[in-house]
Protein backbone atom coordinates (compact mmCIF):
# COMPACT_ATOMS: atom_id res chain seq x y z
CA UNK A 1 0.00 0.00 0.00
CA UNK A 2 0.86 3.84 -0.34
CA UNK A 3 3.52 4.09 2.55
CA UNK A 4 1.12 7.54 3.66
CA UNK A 5 -1.57 5.50 4.33
CA UNK A 6 -2.83 1.92 6.30
CA UNK A 7 -6.48 2.11 4.67
CA UNK A 8 -7.49 0.26 1.55
CA UNK A 9 -9.11 2.24 -0.98
CA UNK A 10 -11.81 0.82 -3.59
CA UNK A 11 -12.68 3.24 -6.52
CA UNK A 12 -16.59 3.04 -7.83
CA UNK A 13 -17.94 5.03 -10.46
CA UNK A 14 -19.42 8.37 -9.49
CA UNK A 15 -22.31 8.35 -11.17
CA UNK A 16 -23.44 5.62 -14.46
CA UNK A 17 -24.82 2.09 -14.84
CA UNK A 18 -22.30 0.86 -12.26
CA UNK A 19 -22.86 3.32 -9.78
CA UNK A 20 -26.04 2.19 -7.64
CA UNK A 21 -25.17 -1.72 -7.65
CA UNK A 22 -21.71 -1.27 -6.74
CA UNK A 23 -22.40 0.73 -3.41
CA UNK A 24 -24.72 -1.90 -2.88
CA UNK A 25 -22.64 -4.70 -2.87
CA UNK A 26 -19.83 -3.30 -0.81
CA UNK A 27 -22.69 -2.14 1.55
CA UNK A 28 -23.99 -5.87 1.74
CA UNK A 29 -20.30 -6.85 2.17
CA UNK A 30 -20.57 -5.32 5.16
CA UNK A 31 -18.91 -1.75 4.89
CA UNK A 32 -20.54 1.44 6.14
CA UNK A 33 -19.89 4.25 5.06
CA UNK A 34 -19.67 8.24 6.26
CA UNK A 35 -20.10 10.75 3.00
CA UNK A 36 -17.81 13.42 2.84
CA UNK A 37 -19.22 17.17 1.93
CA UNK A 38 -18.10 16.57 -1.48
CA UNK A 39 -19.43 13.27 -1.74
CA UNK A 40 -16.35 11.97 -3.82
CA UNK A 41 -15.38 9.92 -0.65
CA UNK A 42 -16.53 7.62 1.14
CA UNK A 43 -15.12 6.88 4.35
CA UNK A 44 -15.26 3.24 5.84
CA UNK A 45 -16.38 3.51 9.41
CA UNK A 46 -16.05 -0.44 10.48
CA UNK A 47 -13.09 -1.29 8.16
CA UNK A 48 -10.14 0.33 7.34
CA UNK A 49 -11.82 0.76 3.87
CA UNK A 50 -12.45 3.96 1.79
CA UNK A 51 -13.93 4.54 -1.48
CA UNK A 52 -13.27 6.95 -3.87
CA UNK A 53 -16.04 8.05 -6.32
CA UNK A 54 -14.85 8.83 -9.59
CA UNK A 55 -15.20 8.81 -13.63
CA UNK A 56 -15.16 5.12 -14.79
CA UNK A 57 -12.82 5.79 -17.33
CA UNK A 58 -10.23 6.94 -14.73
CA UNK A 59 -10.32 3.75 -12.53
CA UNK A 60 -7.80 1.85 -14.30
CA UNK A 61 -5.08 4.92 -14.16
CA UNK A 62 -5.89 5.13 -10.02
CA UNK A 63 -5.30 1.36 -9.95
CA UNK A 64 -2.00 1.42 -12.11
CA UNK A 65 -0.54 4.34 -9.94
CA UNK A 66 -1.24 2.87 -6.65
CA UNK A 67 -3.80 5.71 -5.74
CA UNK A 68 -6.66 2.98 -5.21
CA UNK A 69 -5.98 -0.81 -4.63
CA UNK A 70 -9.15 -2.30 -5.62
CA UNK A 71 -11.88 -0.75 -8.03
CA UNK A 72 -15.36 -2.09 -9.16
CA UNK A 73 -15.41 -1.24 -12.99
CA UNK A 74 -16.75 -2.99 -16.39
CA UNK A 75 -14.25 -5.44 -17.78
CA UNK A 76 -14.57 -3.06 -21.13
CA UNK A 77 -12.84 -0.32 -19.77
CA UNK A 78 -10.06 -2.83 -18.20
CA UNK A 79 -9.82 -4.65 -21.14
CA UNK A 80 -9.78 -1.17 -23.35
CA UNK A 81 -6.39 0.18 -20.80
CA UNK A 82 -4.63 -3.41 -21.03
CA UNK A 83 -4.88 -3.37 -24.61
CA UNK A 84 -3.73 0.75 -25.27
CA UNK A 85 -0.70 0.19 -22.70
CA UNK A 86 0.62 -2.19 -24.74
CA UNK A 87 2.77 -3.94 -22.13
CA UNK A 88 2.80 -1.84 -19.05
CA UNK A 89 1.59 -3.20 -15.98
CA UNK A 90 -2.08 -3.50 -15.99
CA UNK A 91 -5.04 -4.00 -13.49
CA UNK A 92 -5.57 -7.23 -12.78
CA UNK A 93 -9.82 -8.91 -12.92
CA UNK A 94 -10.17 -10.48 -9.79
CA UNK A 95 -14.05 -11.46 -9.88
CA UNK A 96 -16.85 -10.89 -12.17
CA UNK A 97 -19.68 -9.25 -9.90
CA UNK A 98 -22.53 -10.18 -11.80
CA UNK A 99 -24.07 -7.15 -12.28
CA UNK A 100 -23.96 -4.42 -15.10
CA UNK A 101 -23.83 -6.67 -17.78
CA UNK A 102 -23.61 -5.40 -21.51
CA UNK A 103 -22.11 -5.59 -24.95
CA UNK A 104 -19.52 -3.43 -26.86
CA UNK A 105 -21.54 -3.47 -30.04
CA UNK A 106 -21.11 -1.54 -33.25
CA UNK A 107 -24.25 0.36 -33.82
CA UNK A 108 -25.09 1.70 -37.82
CA UNK A 109 -28.18 4.02 -38.95
CA UNK A 110 -31.74 2.73 -39.25
CA UNK A 111 -31.25 3.85 -42.93
CA UNK A 112 -30.26 0.68 -43.70
CA UNK A 113 -27.31 1.75 -46.01
CA UNK A 114 -25.01 -0.41 -43.83
CA UNK A 115 -25.99 -4.37 -43.30
CA UNK A 116 -22.75 -6.35 -43.41
CA UNK A 117 -20.26 -6.33 -40.97
CA UNK A 118 -17.82 -5.96 -44.40
CA UNK A 119 -19.88 -2.79 -45.56
CA UNK A 120 -17.91 -1.26 -42.91
CA UNK A 121 -14.83 -0.92 -45.09
CA UNK A 122 -13.26 2.32 -45.68
CA UNK A 123 -16.04 3.88 -43.14
CA UNK A 124 -15.34 6.19 -40.20
CA UNK A 125 -16.44 4.49 -36.99
CA UNK A 126 -16.41 6.53 -33.60
CA UNK A 127 -15.80 4.85 -29.75
CA UNK A 128 -14.13 5.69 -26.51
CA UNK A 129 -12.70 2.66 -26.77
CA UNK A 130 -9.96 2.80 -29.54
CA UNK A 131 -7.89 0.15 -28.83
CA UNK A 132 -10.90 -2.95 -28.67
CA UNK A 133 -12.49 -1.61 -31.80
CA UNK A 134 -9.10 -1.58 -33.65
CA UNK A 135 -8.02 -5.33 -32.55
CA UNK A 136 -12.14 -6.71 -33.37
CA UNK A 137 -11.60 -4.73 -36.90
CA UNK A 138 -8.00 -6.15 -37.24
CA UNK A 139 -9.05 -9.57 -36.26
CA UNK A 140 -11.79 -9.36 -38.97
CA UNK A 141 -9.78 -8.65 -41.30
CA UNK A 142 -11.97 -4.91 -42.00
CA UNK A 143 -10.13 -1.53 -42.66
CA UNK A 144 -11.96 0.63 -41.43
CA UNK A 145 -11.04 4.28 -39.63
CA UNK A 146 -11.59 4.63 -36.06
CA UNK A 147 -12.67 7.68 -34.68
CA UNK A 148 -12.23 9.06 -30.88
CA UNK A 149 -14.65 10.54 -29.31
CA UNK A 150 -14.98 10.66 -25.37
CA UNK A 151 -18.39 10.88 -24.65
CA UNK A 152 -22.23 11.16 -26.68
CA UNK A 153 -20.43 8.72 -29.35
CA UNK A 154 -24.61 7.90 -30.48
CA UNK A 155 -24.60 11.80 -31.99
CA UNK A 156 -21.73 10.42 -34.25
CA UNK A 157 -23.26 9.39 -36.97
CA UNK A 158 -25.95 12.67 -37.20
CA UNK A 159 -22.96 14.74 -36.70
CA UNK A 160 -21.23 13.43 -39.96
CA UNK A 161 -18.41 12.57 -37.56
CA UNK A 162 -18.38 9.20 -38.53
CA UNK A 163 -20.94 6.38 -40.31
CA UNK A 164 -20.80 3.70 -37.42
CA UNK A 165 -20.33 3.72 -33.60
CA UNK A 166 -18.93 1.24 -31.44
CA UNK A 167 -20.56 1.98 -27.83
CA UNK A 168 -21.80 -0.15 -24.85
CA UNK A 169 -25.56 -1.02 -25.46
CA UNK A 170 -27.52 -2.36 -22.36
CA UNK A 171 -31.22 -2.04 -22.98
CA UNK A 172 -30.69 -0.60 -26.05
CA UNK A 173 -32.64 2.49 -25.47
CA UNK A 174 -29.66 4.77 -26.45
CA UNK A 175 -29.52 3.36 -29.73
CA UNK A 176 -33.24 3.29 -30.05
CA UNK A 177 -33.33 7.07 -29.09
CA UNK A 178 -30.63 7.76 -32.11
CA UNK A 179 -31.86 5.62 -34.93
CA UNK A 180 -29.36 3.25 -34.95
CA UNK A 181 -29.20 -0.44 -34.01
CA UNK A 182 -26.86 -3.29 -33.37
CA UNK A 183 -24.75 -4.86 -36.23
CA UNK A 184 -22.24 -7.59 -34.42
CA UNK A 185 -21.17 -7.53 -31.25
CA UNK A 186 -17.67 -6.97 -30.07
CA UNK A 187 -17.30 -7.82 -26.68
CA UNK A 188 -19.58 -8.82 -23.51
CA UNK A 189 -18.86 -6.94 -20.24
CA UNK A 190 -20.18 -6.86 -16.93
CA UNK A 191 -18.73 -4.79 -13.66
CA UNK A 192 -15.73 -6.82 -12.31
CA UNK A 193 -13.23 -6.01 -9.25
CA UNK A 194 -10.24 -5.22 -10.19
CA UNK A 195 -6.84 -4.35 -8.40
CA UNK A 196 -3.88 -2.71 -8.65
CA UNK A 197 -1.12 -4.17 -10.50
CA UNK A 198 1.51 -2.53 -7.52
CA UNK A 199 3.11 -4.68 -5.37
CA UNK A 200 1.31 -4.51 -1.81
CA UNK A 201 3.36 -5.42 1.55
CA UNK A 202 1.85 -8.61 3.44
CA UNK A 203 -0.44 -6.73 5.38
CA UNK A 204 -2.31 -5.13 2.64
CA UNK A 205 -2.60 -8.14 0.61
CA UNK A 206 -4.12 -9.84 3.61
CA UNK A 207 -6.53 -6.79 4.09
CA UNK A 208 -7.06 -7.19 -0.17
CA UNK A 209 -7.68 -10.76 0.27
CA UNK A 210 -10.04 -10.57 3.32
CA UNK A 211 -12.15 -7.51 1.57
CA UNK A 212 -12.83 -9.69 -1.89
CA UNK A 213 -13.75 -12.42 0.51
CA UNK A 214 -16.34 -10.62 1.87
CA UNK A 215 -17.41 -9.16 -1.34
CA UNK A 216 -17.40 -12.84 -2.72
CA UNK A 217 -19.46 -13.63 0.02
CA UNK A 218 -22.27 -10.86 -0.59
CA UNK A 219 -22.18 -11.66 -3.93
CA UNK A 220 -23.44 -15.47 -3.74
CA UNK A 221 -25.82 -14.52 -1.28
CA UNK A 222 -27.82 -12.68 -4.33
CA UNK A 223 -30.57 -13.66 -5.77
C1 LIG B 1 -23.19 3.45 -21.97
C2 LIG B 1 -23.22 3.89 -23.41
C3 LIG B 1 -24.58 4.48 -23.59
C4 LIG B 1 -25.40 3.71 -22.59
C5 LIG B 1 -26.16 2.59 -23.26
O1 LIG B 1 -22.68 4.48 -21.19
O2 LIG B 1 -22.20 4.85 -23.68
O3 LIG B 1 -24.55 5.85 -23.24
O4 LIG B 1 -24.52 3.14 -21.62
O5 LIG B 1 -27.12 2.01 -22.39
P1 LIG B 1 -28.56 1.60 -22.89
O6 LIG B 1 -28.39 0.60 -23.99
O7 LIG B 1 -29.22 0.99 -21.68
O8 LIG B 1 -29.25 2.84 -23.35
P2 LIG B 1 -22.20 4.19 -19.67
O9 LIG B 1 -23.23 4.66 -18.73
O10 LIG B 1 -21.77 2.77 -19.55
O11 LIG B 1 -20.87 4.92 -19.44
P3 LIG B 1 -20.31 6.37 -19.70
O12 LIG B 1 -21.25 7.33 -19.09
O13 LIG B 1 -19.00 6.29 -19.03
O14 LIG B 1 -20.26 6.45 -21.20
ZN1 LIG C 1 -17.19 6.18 -18.95
MG1 LIG D 1 -22.42 6.72 -22.15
Amino acid sequence: MNENRDRLRIAVQKSGRLSDQSLDLLRRAGLVFRSSRDRLFLYGENMPVDVLLVRDDDIPGLLVEGSCELGIVGRNVLDEQRLAGADAPAPAELQALGFGSCRLAIAVPDNGLIKNVTDLAGLRIATSYPALLAEWLRKQSIDAEVVLLNGSVEIAPRLGKAHAICDLVSSGATLAANQLHELVTVMRSEAVLASSPRAQNAATAAQIERLCARIGGAQSGDG
